[in-house]
C-alpha cells in the first residue's frame, strides 16, 4: 500500500457507527443464497443498538482490536478490521460453537493463546491496494501484544480469493468444511 492519502490508524468511538455498519453489510454480502435469511432480518431498534454495543467493545476492551484506513484527501473511512485474542480455544466463549469442532478434530493448537479476525473490509473503489494486507499485518502486533501465537480466521469456500490473500500473508489452510451450519468454510491460521 503505498497512497499516502490512506492512513491506517485504531478505531475510536466515533468510529462505532461506520464499523457496526460495515459489520452488517459484509455479512450481508457474504450471503450467494438468496434463499439463506440473513440473522439481523427481523432486528428491532433495541438489537441493532445491542450490536453496536458489543462492535463498540472492539475499540474498548484490552483483548480487542480495531483498526480503520481513513482516506485523509476525501475525509471518509475506507477500510476496516475487527480482531479479539483469546486464551485458548478451549477458553474461547463466544465461538466455542465452531471451534470445538477444530479442537476435536486436533487441527489446531487448542491450549495456545491466539487472536481471531473477526471482521475484514475495503472499500471497493480502493480494493486491490493491499489495504486489507496492511489491515491484516498490523492486527498481527496486537496478537502479538496479548501473548497470541496464531492468528486464526475463515470465510466461505466461495470466497477464494480471500483464502489467496490469507495465503500470501502466510497463512495455512487447516480445514475445510461446514463449521456451524452447512456452509463450507476455509479455516487458516498463521503462526506468529
Ligand atoms: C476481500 C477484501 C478484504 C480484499 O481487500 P483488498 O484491499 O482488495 O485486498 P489486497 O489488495 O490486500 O489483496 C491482496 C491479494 O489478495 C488477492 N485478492 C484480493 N482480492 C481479490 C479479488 N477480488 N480477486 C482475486 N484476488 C484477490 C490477490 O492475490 C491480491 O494481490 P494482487 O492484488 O497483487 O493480485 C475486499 O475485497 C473486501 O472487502 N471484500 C468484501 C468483504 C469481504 O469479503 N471480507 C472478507 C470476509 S472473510
Amino acid at each position: 500500500m503505498n497512497d499516502p492519502t490512506l492512513v491506517l490508524r485504531r478505531a475510536r468511538l466515533d468510529d462505532v457507527p461506520f464499523l457496526a455498519r460495515i459489520d452488517l453489510a459484509v455479512d450481508a454480502e457474504d450471503v450467494d443464497d438468496p434463499d439463506e435469511p440473513l440473522y439481523f432480518k427481523d432486528w428491532g431498534e433495541a438489537d441493532f443498538a445491542a450490536h453496536r454495543a458489543k462492535i463498540a467493545g472492539f475499540v474498548t476492551d484490552a483483548d480487542k482490536t480495531a483498526w480503520v484506513c481513513e482516506d485523509t484527501a476525501a475525509g471518509n473511512l475506507v477500510g476496516m478490521i475487527l480482531s479479539r485474542c483469546h486464551d485458548s480455544m478451549r477458553l474461547a466463549p463466544a465461538i466455542a460453537r465452531y471451534l470445538k469442532l477444530l479442537i476435536d478434530e486436533g487441527v489446531v493448537p487448542a491450549d495456545e493463546p491466539f487472536c481471531e479476525v473477526f471482521q475484514l473490509w475495503v472499500d471497493p473503489t480502493v480494493r486491490r491496494r493491499g489495504l486489507a494486507s496492511a489491515l491484516k499485518q498490523v492486527i498481527e502486533d496486537d496478537a502479538r501484544a496479548c501473548g497470541g501465537r496464531f492468528i486464526y480466521t475463515h470465510t466461505r469456500e466461495t470466497n477464494p480469493h480471500v483464502v489467496t490473500l490469507n495465503l500470501k500473508l502466510g497463512y495455512t489452510v487447516i480445514r475445510t468444511g461446514a463449521l456451524w451450519d452447512d456452509i463450507a468454510r476455509v479455516s487458516l491460521i498463521k503462526s506468529l
